[in-house]
């Protein structure tokens, strides 16, 4: 990267000149890399809500403008044209493929869906009312513990088959995190499905009966699944690439993701909107909940509202809440209690002037809870298919990290406002 300007910092009779780079698209960065070997200062940004941690050509967000682009392509054309598979192609690939790349790269991931049949004993150690997430974060974690020739993180080969694995294995394995936790037989991939349709044949299929996938539910799945996929540096993707700057092998990284998008701010949003919408039950309780959120001494929020980086509107809340409409239509539930709450909701917290001045809009969790729960998911199973969904992205922005010639150990520093030194007392001499 070349600077086209600089920043200078006086203070402390200092004067620092900065690299400014130009992306090309969104906000210039300041290269602070040389300011405390030059001004002996850390800079301080709890949260990161304005630093840059690393540079990618994967995806670009405009929070202002509802803008995401994956690989320059924008979400909404992606969701209306493509599925899954090609955006997981796209995503790690950097291109569209063309239509050999494409049968090539399905046929791989589709003939690495099953995982090792030892792995079944996994599950037998945990209890049958375990969230699936956790179930997930230690069948992800110990993968490493099966499949060695996939560990290298310097051999680019191995890099390419633990990202086809992850990217296949991930739905069977939340799939049987589903079919555990009810007490039904794990039902295996078939090859003749596609990957919305096998997932959906994994959890709901019994070995007593034919298990016809709906299509309509199919597409609606794989869109839920290329809305959440990637999403630039949020909270899970950062850890992803924090666990990957020690070396550590891929299995453990994406473990490391999936314990991270398990909380309610975060990929644990769309259980918690759920369990808002059957709380508040009918529309005119909406108004309590309102005041409820907008009170400052009550730790209550609307979830599924607000987001770190859109501040006008999560273009994926407009197309789940398309998809919405047409799977309840198809489910003949267009009148479902929730989702009258939910539009009821939506409505009035946009025309409230607390939620427009803190910009809080509808964002990715607001109406795919509402899809997953009429597919028949429980919520407990809506973060392991955000986590299934997004494992492409954290793969994805995993193997560019590790491509990077710059990439170093992360280690980021504090403001220490802690004791200085004192000597130790011994106990009979304190109190
Ligand atoms: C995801 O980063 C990503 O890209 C994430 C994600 C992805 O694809 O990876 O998009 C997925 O995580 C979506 C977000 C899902 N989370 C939720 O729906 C949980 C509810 N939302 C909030 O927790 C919150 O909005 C966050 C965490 C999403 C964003 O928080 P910010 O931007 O850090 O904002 P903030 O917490 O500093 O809040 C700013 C103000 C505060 O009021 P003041 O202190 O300024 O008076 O807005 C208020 C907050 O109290 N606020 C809310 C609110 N969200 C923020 N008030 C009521 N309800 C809310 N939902």
């Amino acid at each position: 990267m070349e600077a086209k300007k600089t920043a200078k910092l006086s203070f402390d009779g200092k004067e620092i000149e900065l690299p400014i780079y130009s992306p090309t698209a969104g906000p210039d960065v300041l290269d602070i890399r040389k300011l405390y070997a030059q001004g002996d200062v850390f800079t301080y940004d709890p949260g990161f809500t304005s630093t840059a941690a690393c540079d990618s050509t994967i995806t670009f967000i405009d929070g202002d403008e509802g803008i995401l682009l994956h690989r320059g392509y924008p979400i909404g054309q992606l969701a209306a044209k493509s599925h899954y598979l090609e955006v997981c192609y796209l995503l790690l690939y950097g291109e569209l493929p063309d239509a050999k790349q494409l049968e090539d790269f399905e046929t791989r991931v589709t003939r690495h869906t099953m995982v090792h049949e030892q792995m079944h004993n996994f599950f037998r150690g945990f209890r049958r009312d375990a969230h699936p997430m956790a179930t997930l974060v230690g069948v992800v974690g110990a993968m490493s513990a099966f499949y060695h020739d996939s560990l290298d993180i310097n051999d680019p080969w191995q890099r390419e088959v633990a990202a086809i694995r992850l990217i296949a294995k991930l739905p069977t394995i939340a799939a049987m995190a589903y079919k555990y936790s009810i007490g039904q037989p794990f039902v295996y991939p078939r090859n003749d499905l596609d990957y919305a349709a096998n997932f959906l044949h994994m959890c709901f299929a019994v070995p007593a009966e034919k298990y016809n996938v709906d299509p309509i539910l199919a597409r609606a799945m794989d869109r839920i699944f290329i809305l959440h996929a990637d999403h630039e540096q949020n909270a899970s993707t950062s850890t992803v690439r924090l666990a990957s700057s020690s070396g550590a092998n891929p299995f453990a990284c994406i473990a490391a993701g999936i314990a991270c998008l398990w909380g309610p701010a975060h990929g644990g949003a769309n259980q918690a909107c759920l369990e808002m919408l059957k709380e508040i039950g009918s529309v005119d309780r909406i108004p309590e909940f309102i005041a409820r959120a907008k009170d400052k001494n009550d730790p209550f929020r609307l979830m599924g509202f607000g987001h770190r980086v859109y501040k006008n509107f999560d273009p994926r809340a407009t197309v789940m809440k398309q998809s919405a409409d047409e799977v309840l239509d198809l489910l003949g539930v267009e009148n479902n209690p929730l989702l009258q709450v939910a539009k009821e909701l939506e409505r009035i917290a946009l025309q409230d002037e607390y939620f427009a001045e803190k910009k809080l809009f509808p964002n990715v969790d607001f109406y795919s809870g509402i899809i997953l729960e009429a597919t028949g998911f429980p919520t407990s199973m809506f973060t392991p298919i955000f986590a299934l969904s997004r494992t492409v992205g954290w793969i994805s922005q995993w193997k560019e990290q590790i491509a990077d010639p710059q990439m170093k150990i992360g280690r980021p520093r504090q403001l220490y406002l802690g004791e200085t030194h004192r000597d130790y007392v011994d106990i009979e001499n304190r109190g």
